[in-house]
């Protein structure tokens, strides 16, 4: 059977955006490649609720007992959640605003990280209580950034907030970090050769890895 590809965009830009093109050129290698149905979540465009009292309180109230309102609190997270658990291959595009993630991402993830959906908490586990619930998926991350050097042991790498952040956070997506793919553009600010020569490498690694995953 083809496998599924959920792609997440999060450039509030809908034009000129580089993470936009990148999943452009990831969707069209996937489907030249034999992958299977690609569904689609812009929350650069549509940004997701930020969770409140309500909410956490709406998760940590057993499904049985919940109340009508409880389940409205949650239904967007419910999609979102859908959508995770159909996908074997997600494409997140992740550019980099202020040193990290921008906020819609964060909200996005924010209504992921559920528990007893995507994850498990028990202290019996002593001092890893937290176990994910979902596994078995790929989890490529198509990113942008300004400047330069952000990965390890490059010279602003101290100030990377983005990668760790999704890093510590693959686990709710069923994505194992150690085999996760990162792929950035660099120097967009600059608009020099440098920059050029960042586009062209992500773009041709961009279509090498939609083509391995698809498969
Ligand atoms: C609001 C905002 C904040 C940004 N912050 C940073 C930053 O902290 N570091 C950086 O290197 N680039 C930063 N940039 C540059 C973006 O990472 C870069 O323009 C990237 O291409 C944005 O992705 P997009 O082209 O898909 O919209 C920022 C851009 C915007 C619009």
């Amino acid at each position: 059977m083809s496998k599924k590809l959920l792609v997440v965009h999060s450039s509030a830009r809908e034009n000129r955006s580089l993470t936009r093109d990148l999943a452009q050129t990831f969707e069209d290698s996937w489907t030249a490649s034999g992958g299977g149905a690609v569904a689609h979540r812009d929350v650069g465009v549509n940004p997701p609720a930020i969770i409140s009292e309500a909410w956490i309180d709406a998760c940590f109230t057993d499904p049985a007992e919940r109340s009508d309102a409880q389940n409205a609190v949650l239904a967007e997270s419910d999609e979102l959640v859908a959508e995770i658990v159909d996908a074997d291959v997600i494409a997140l595009c992740a550019p980099m605003y202020n040193y990290s993630m921008p906020a819609a991402l964060k909200a996005w993830f924010d209504l992921i990280a559920r528990i007893g959906v995507t994850f498990s908490f028990d202290l019996a586990r002593g001092d890893v209580p937290i176990e994910p619930i979902l596994s078995g998926k790929k989890l490529v991350v198509l990113s942008s950034r300004g400047e330069f050097g952000f990965a390890e042991g490059g010279e602003r790498a101290h100030l990377n907030g983005l990668d760790p952040a999704i890093r510590a956070s693959a686990h709710y997506l069923g994505a194992d970090a150690n085999d996760m793919e990162t792929i950035a553009i660099e120097y967009q600010e600059f608009g020099d050769a440098r920059f050029d020569e960042s586009v062209a490498k992500a773009q041709a690694r961009t279509k090498d890895v939609a083509a391995q995953v698809a498969a």
